[in-house]
């Protein structure tokens, strides 16, 4: 006996998979029980290494293919992404059997309008972070948070925070390529959008799982 499940209406709908692609990718924003809340972002160092990391999911735009995620601007993922680097997000959502892969180009901003809306919208208690005394990854000689021990356990008051927004950076990264596995039983499903310059959109092809 076969064991019948419905399939999705994207199931083999090329647009609609797109769509459900970022609608996965998206949730990770509004949903904090989304794995999409935190995805593996990839950058590449100096020695040509990838180096991959997980970080929470602050933006997504469908329209400018972009996702922002909040950084300290002393780590050495900054230093990694000085200039418009190479970078890929990798999100798996069991519950909707789903993978995705998205590459392209990601840069750090930390002056102007965009970092300094995100320092202002994040809680005094996320930017705690960023007031650490030396960069993330200083080698130390006893564990420690790296934070001030006046501020240990406690929630920073708004003034407290204003000296340490220069350690705070937003992540931009752009998709050029966006790649879809969707795992079922009557046959996996792979597809992959590559952003065409010219026509200024997306070109889509299914592909062998
Ligand atoms: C659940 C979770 C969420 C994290 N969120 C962030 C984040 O939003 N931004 C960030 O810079 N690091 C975040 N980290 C820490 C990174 O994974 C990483 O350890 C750190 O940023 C240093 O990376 P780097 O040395 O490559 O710069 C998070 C780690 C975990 C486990």
């Amino acid at each position: 006996m076969t064991h019948q499940v419905a399939l999705p209406a994207f199931y083999n709908d090329l647009d609609a998979s797109f769509a459900e692609a970022w609608n996965v990718v998206a949730a990770g924003v509004t949903d904090r029980n989304s794995p999409a809340h935190t995805p593996t972002v990839g950058t590449v160092d100096a020695d040509g290494t990838p180096q991959l990391r997980i970080m929470i999911l602050r933006a997504v735009s469908r329209d400018s293919r972009s996702l922002r995620f909040h950084t300290d601007a002393r780590s050495d993922k900054t230093a990694q992404l000085r200039d418009e680097a190479a970078a890929s997000i990798l999100v798996y959502d069991p519950a909707a059997k789903t993978q995705i892969r998205l590459s392209g180009r990601a840069h750090i901003t930390s002056d102007g309008d965009l970092a300094d809306t995100a320092w202002s919208g994040s809680t005094p208690f996320a930017r705690r972070c960023y007031m650490a005394e030396a960069a993330p990854g200083t080698p130390i000689a006893q564990p420690s948070s790296g934070l001030p021990e006046w501020i240990e356990g406690k929630q920073p008051e708004e003034h407290q925070l204003a000296d340490y927004r220069g350690n705070f950076a937003a992540l931009m990264f752009q998709a050029d390529s966006i790649e879809w596995l969707y795992l079922a039983n009557a046959g996996h499903r792979r597809a992959r959008w590559q952003w065409d310059q010219t026509q200024n959109l997306w070109l889509g092809n299914w592909l062998v799982p």
